[in-house]
């Protein structure tokens, strides 16, 4: 695995449990200089042991900050990434660190309204301090199955009192926050939404009729890297004449590295051009954001694209 970019080598100085699936990890370099400042919302690419690159929100104060605070939620469907961030990193571990990018930038408005779901409180919680430093006036609705599953719970509930509002769903679908309220009648507030894609969802859903800039999301998956009816196919590495099964539940690029294939990639998401590879034959289901039209022939992005039908042929 070879990382892109201005990776920083940085060093594990805590690993804090925050929830029974939810560990909170913070970074530095060994001398423990000052780090690329960052703004709410930002986050840093992470090249976890396994070699997955994984983008996680930071936790911390961005200003003049000597180390990047983040927090992981262990997803038993994990493809590698959370997973080996649980097991595989403890106090000490050295890992490669791209430094912070923020596409979920705070902008300047009268009033703010944070909603976060689950683990998608790191921005929020990000935010909240930001917004309560420079007392601006801020809602946060923090939605959870139970308090036992809810990150910074007591933490928050100190720092923001009445400002915070949490709300626990218990698992049933019948007890999720009705969100309509707030969105109703376009207001000046500013909007910032980080969670599971159905929460997500919903707050698009009901916020149609918002004036455009004025509701914002984080998502991290820009593009469906695995779907539910994707089927294994096979791949022919061109270079070395391997022939090597990609399971329906893996990408190419997961699949290389798991047979010992050191491959560039950055975003695993398709938007970054990391890991152009050469396409010498196959039908290919192309499902990247980097590709042009003309470009679709010869070439394939392996950390999301996948065969359509039959065996693929990469120069690799
Ligand atoms: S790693 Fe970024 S497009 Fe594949």
């Amino acid at each position: 695995m070879s990382v892109t970019g201005n990776a920083l080598q940085m060093r594990v100085m805590g690993k804090r449990i925050l929830t029974p699936a939810i560990c909170e990890f913070s970074f530095a370099t060994d001398d423990a200089g000052p780090l690329p400042e960052f703004f709410p919302g930002a986050h840093i690419t992470v090249e976890t042991p396994s070699g997955a690159m994984r983008r996680y929100s930071l936790v911390n104060n961005g200003e003049t900050p000597d180390r990047y605070v983040i927090a992981v939620k262990y997803e038993p469907a994990s493809r590698g990434g959370s997973r080996s961030m649980h097991e595989q990193v403890e106090i000490d571990t050295a890992l490669n660190i791209q430094p912070p990018e923020n596409s979920f930038p705070l902008g300047d408005a009268p009033r703010y309204l944070l909603i976060a779901g689950g683990i998608g409180v790191t921005p929020i919680y990000a935010m909240s301090k930001h917004l309560a430093k420079r007392g601006k006036p801020f809602q946060i609705i923090y939605c959870t199955r139970s308090a036992e599953e809810t990150a910074y719970l007591d933490e928050m509930n100190n720092a923001f009192g009445s400002a915070l509002q949490i709300h626990h769903d218990f698992g049933d679908p019948d007890k999720v926050y009705d969100f309509w309220d707030h969105f109703a009648a376009p207001q000046a507030t500013y909007v910032y939404c980080c969670g599971p894609k159905p929460l997500m969802d919903e707050i698009k859903a009901i916020s149609g009729h918002w004036p455009e800039g004025r509701v914002n999301f984080e998502d991290f998956k820009p593009v469906e890297v695995v779907r539910p009816d994707d089927t294994a196919f096979d791949v022919t590495l061109k270079k070395s004449g391997r022939i090597i099964t990609v399971p329906a539940d893996r990408t190419i690029l997961e699949t290389l590295r798991e047979a010992g294939l050191k491959v560039a990639s950055s975003c695993e998401s398709g938007t970054c051009g990391s890991c152009k590879s050469g396409l010498i034959a196959g039908d290919v289901d192309h499902r990247d954001l980097v590709l042009m039209e003309d470009e679709k022939l010869t070439r394939i992005m392996i950390c999301v694209s996948r065969a359509r039908s039959g065996r693929l042929v990469l120069d690799l």
